[in-house]
């Protein structure tokens, strides 16, 4: 079977002291296994400290992800990152589409195709978050190599809530997803995951993994949900 990936996405959270606590805590305390690949994505600010410490404890291989990236290329975009910049920290993957940003800052579908777009000009891997099947078609249509794309489907009414969606409702979800966008691709599962919340979804194998918002924060629920999987 495929590894779980597993994403801590801290969102508008952590300071550079509290991830660098962060940092020390799981690089400490989490028992690595085969079965799980991790992926941090931090604010801008502590993308930095998380690059060279990843990369300090290479033994561990850890992801280095962000959370966004500019439409633009480059050049008069003032308080946009782009690209280019996030591989010079060494990020693989970049989160596009969450809920959040469609929500507070109006990013439409097209918004998002251009952004994974950027992305895979510079090979970084898109991480597309979608809601609903439209917004992967709208994906779909553009006619980006699927092979090179993965997925995170997050129920709005999960996300943030404490309300977990029914794993039932997610393997069929991701049935369909599916069929768009190939049986190989990655789809990870989003919405109130946590150490209590993750173990019913490990019995659907449509389901290769998580991206954790709120039980990312803190270095020790996050764990603790590592260690739940396991
Ligand atoms: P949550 O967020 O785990 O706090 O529900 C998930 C996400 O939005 O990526």
């Amino acid at each position: 079977m495929n590894k779980y990936w597993v994403v801590a996405n801290w969102k508008l959270n952590n300071t550079y002291s509290t991830a660098e606590e962060w940092l020390r805590f799981f690089y400490d305390t989490y028992t690595p296994s085969d079965r799980i690949s991790v992926g941090i994505a931090p604010s801008f600010t502590e993308l930095g400290l998380v690059s060279h410490t990843v990369k300090r404890n290479a033994d561990l291989p850890v992801q280095i992800m962000a959370q966004d990236v500019s439409r633009f290329n480059v050049g008069k975009y003032t308080g946009e990152v782009g690209a280019f910049q996030l591989l010079e920290h060494g990020v693989s993957h970049c989160i596009v589409g969450h809920s959040e940003r469609r929500q507070y800052f109006n990013e439409s579908n097209d918004v998002i195709n251009e952004k994974i777009e950027r992305l895979l000009n510079y090979d970084i891997t898109p991480l597309i978050a979608v809601s609903e099947i439209e917004q992967v078609q709208s994906v779909c249509e553009k006619g980006f190599d699927l092979s090179r794309l993965t997925w995170a489907y997050e129920p709005i009414s999960a996300i943030g809530t404490g309300n977990p969606a029914d794993p039932h409702v997610v393997a069929s979800f991701l049935k369909s997803m599916n069929h768009l966008v190939g049986e190989d691709a990655y789809i990870l599962y989003g919405g109130s995951v946590t150490a209590e919340t993750v173990k019913p979804y490990l019995a659907f194998e449509q389901v290769d993994g998580f991206l954790v918002g709120g039980a990312s924060v803190k270095a020790n629920e996050f764990i603790d949900l590592l260690h739940s999987i396991l």
